[in-house]
């Protein structure tokens, strides 16, 4: 059986959240057993929008700690910076002359993160998606594990690499992505309002579970959640009718291994006390220790520096075999 290749990559741009573990972390350390995968910290891609250079350091070395909190494993995974692998920002290049204007005009996220002010964005954040293609075809990555919110990004992956085999004439040279996306906890909802996304830039912390929260604060934050007025439906879709209640019980069985039906009938016909209280002991036992060894590795940055330095190795050493043979395509010299 070959082997999959598989990319991901998360911002480090300030705490992350449930929505991150449940969407994207959780599935990369399942993944890692059966395929060849690289995990970067993509700290190109977070200064698309101004980051302060100390906090941007702090990020990064705590997204790599969430990672091995997570229990990705550096034996059998490359961690790696993206900024200390020169290949992503060159082939990005590459591919900004590939993309067209139009695709990247079609962006929901670039209309979402710009709003009324797209005039003033950087144009680093209009490109940002030509960036992340660049990250999954620097290794030739087939599988790319990501939350619902990066599939148009992926798509236009998918596009951007068509274009480069036909343009060129090399057909298969990169390979069209899939998308790794768990159906019912790809988009992990707002604890206070089930139609928004649980996000870091939401402005209250009540709105998410962050993965350093402590016991204490986990447990608050799900007493706090909204729910409904009325008690547990019998069924499915009666309770796709309830989006802040459907999330719960998304969340429920994204940390354990209950089914959403498994759920719905244990608590049908009784209020929410009970189910917060089973909720909160399973996202304690499931967070809390992620939480606490995110703040040990914190205090070891020498181990950290090593992983990323391990990583950066190794994916540089892939990504240079795959950016020599575009050069070559695309024609460039190498005197
Ligand atoms: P980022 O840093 O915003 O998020 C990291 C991962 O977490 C997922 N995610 C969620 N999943 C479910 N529910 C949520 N509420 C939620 N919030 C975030 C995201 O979908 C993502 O998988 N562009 C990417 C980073 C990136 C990348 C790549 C990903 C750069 N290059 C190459 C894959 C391959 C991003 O901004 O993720």
């Amino acid at each position: 059986m070959i082997k999959k290749t598989v990319l991901s990559g998360v911002q480090p741009t300030g705490d992350l959240h449930l929505g991150n573990y449940l969407g994207a972390i959780k599935n990369f350390a399942i993944m890692q057993n059966e395929n060849d995968c690289l995990f970067c910290i993509v700290d190109l891609h977070a200064i698309t929008v101004f980051q302060d250079p100390n906090q941007l350091r702090n990020n990064t070395y705590e997204v790599t700690a969430a990672y091995l909190a997570c229990g990705i494993d550096p034996i059998k995974s490359i961690i790696f910076n993206q900024s200390q692998v020169s290949g992503h920002a060159e082939l990005a290049w590459i591919l900004n002359c590939i993309c067209r204007m139009g695709w990247l005009n079609r962006m929901t996220q670039f209309k979402e993160k710009s709003g009324k002010n797209s005039e003033n964005v950087s144009s680093g954040l209009f490109t940002y998606p030509t960036l992340m293609a660049a990250d999954i075809l620097l290794y030739k990555a087939t599988h790319v594990p990501v939350g619902s919110d990066q599939k148009q990004h992926l798509e236009l992956t998918r596009d951007i690499a068509q274009k480069f085999n036909n343009d060129y004439k090399s057909p298969d040279f990169f390979p069209l992505p899939e998308p790794y996306i768990e159906k019912e906890i790809s988009r992990v909802m707002s604890l206070r309002d089930g139609t928004s996304k649980m996000s870091k830039s939401d402005i209250s912390d009540y709105s998410r579970i962050n993965l350093k929260d402590n016991k204490d604060t986990i447990v608050k934050k799900i007493k706090k959640s909204k729910t409904a007025d009325m008690p547990m439906p019998s069924s499915q879709e009666k309770v796709t009718q309830m989006p802040e209640v459907n999330n719960l019980i998304n969340i429920f069985t994204g940390v354990t291994s209950f089914s959403k039906q498994d759920l719905i009938t244990k608590y049908e016909g009784q209020n929410f006390s009970n189910f917060k209280n089973d909720l909160s002991d399973a996202l304690v036992e499931k967070i809390a220790p992620i939480g606490d060894e995110i703040n040990k590795l914190m205090k070891d940055k020498s181990y950290l520096d090593q992983i990323m330095r391990e990583g950066t190795e190794k994916a540089r050493n892939k990504s240079e075999l795959v950016l020599k043979e575009v050069y070559d395509i695309v024609g460039f010299i190498k005197a």
